[in-house]
């Protein structure tokens, strides 16, 4: 059941710590920092491309783990919406490796597009939260989700725990091609081992998230923007809010402000900025002074010293946990759940069970 929680959406929100926890306890070892996969079928080390395919928040954990691998293992990604991908059905070179991503492991499109991958000799790797589903009895090798079952229609725990699985895909890749040494892999993995503990440091804000969530229910339309890896954290706030509280919103790489969004910017439109302080700060910052130029209304995500640094009036403030620019989209990821929720709950929508959503679509 729900336990002490209002909705199935708040119970898992707040699962993540353990969750993830669970799901990493299968793969790293935190005292020496170190991680292993379960046992695959085919050699990491002579993988030359991968190709990830998902659907919704799935494909947005894809979109995240692209960046993740090519920065780690060097090994190029390409990533694609399985409804896409099944029909384009584009040339695949021989010895590739194309993981499918699936909560359910019963997606018609993703697991239409594992059967395309293995007929045309690809190694085939299921991400599932569901041992016994379909895409992991047909993917040759298969890679769990420990967040147990997900209840509520919008994904939350199964998004974090696959990107979990996916980091560590990538560190176990970047090992096996060469790519990351010792040292460095011994730095992910302390980063990756501090996750639960950033996550839960996430929830005892709640409440100040909650208090940005008014400003939100108001609007018609809300944009979410983030760069790099938190790029699809954008993607997926925009769509975990359209989901649950029926509010337009869109997610964009903040880069693609000025070729078009931002003639939407007025004083009627919450620009949400996923904006931790890393390599990239300085340019989302200037972003966000374009925005509130135009009387956007800001509601910028950060951590202490992107929120000191940060010199435009912005509407709101979310102070978020130090994160590793490698584990910042499992930080992220987590105020832009609640604050979808906390929207909804604002609005009286039917957060679990959204209307026109199923939970897996198994139809085309
Ligand atoms: O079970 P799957 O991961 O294959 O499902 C994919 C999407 O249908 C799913 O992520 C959907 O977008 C969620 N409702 C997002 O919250």
């Amino acid at each position: 059941g729900k336990g002490q929680h209002r909705h199935f959406m708040l119970k898992e929100i707040f699962e993540q710590p353990e969750v993830i926890g669970n799901t990493l306890k299968t793969m790293l070892n935190p005292a020496e920092r170190t991680l292993t996969l379960p046992q695959l079928p085919f050699d990491l080390a002579t993988i030359a491309r991968v190709r990830i395919i998902g659907c919704g928040t799935s494909y947005y954990a894809a979109m995240t783990a692209k960046y993740w691998i090519e920065r780690m293992a060097r090994v190029p990604v390409e990533v694609d919406i399985a409804s896409e991908f099944r029909y384009r059905a584009p040339p695949l070179e021989p010895g590739g490796l194309a993981v499918f991503i699936s909560q359910s492991g019963e997606t018609a499109d993703t697991l239409a597009a594992l059967r395309h991958c293995q007929a045309e000799g690809q190694h085939t790797l299921a991400l599932v939260n569901v041992p016994e589903s379909t895409i992991a009895r047909e993917a040759e090798g298969v890679l769990l989700t420990l967040a147990g079952p997900e209840i509520g229609v919008a994904s939350t725990k199964a998004f974090t725990t696959q990107l979990t699985v996916l980091a560590c895909l990538a560190v176990a890749l970047g090992r096996a091609r060469g790519a990351l040494d010792r040292a460095a892999e011994a730095e992910v993995c302390h980063a990756l081992a501090e996750v639960p503990a950033r996550v839960a440091d996430v929830l005892r804000r709640e409440d100040s998230i909650r208090a940005v969530a008014p400003l939100v229910a108001e609007a018609r339309d809300v944009l979410y923007l983030g760069r790099g890896s938190n790029y699809p954290i954008a993607l997926e706030g925009a769509l975990k809010l359209k989901e649950i509280s029926y509010i337009h919103a869109e997610g964009y790489a903040a880069g693609e402000l000025k070729h078009g969004p931002i003639a939407l910017i007025d004083e009627s439109v919450p620009v949400i900025v996923i904006c931790p302080s890393d390599a990239l700060y300085d340019k989302t910052a200037s972003n966000v002074e374009e925005v509130v130029a135009r009387g956007g209304k800001v509601i910028f995500l950060s951590d202490r010293a992107g929120l000191a640094r940060l010199s435009a009036k912005v509407a709101a403030r979310i102070e978020l946990p130090d994160a590793e620019p490698l584990v910042a989209p499992l930080v992220y990821a987590i105020p832009v759940q609640l604050l979808a929720y906390h929207v909804a709950v604002a609005k009286g929508t039917d957060v679990d069970q959204p209307r026109n959503l199923a939970k897996s679509v198994t139809v085309e």
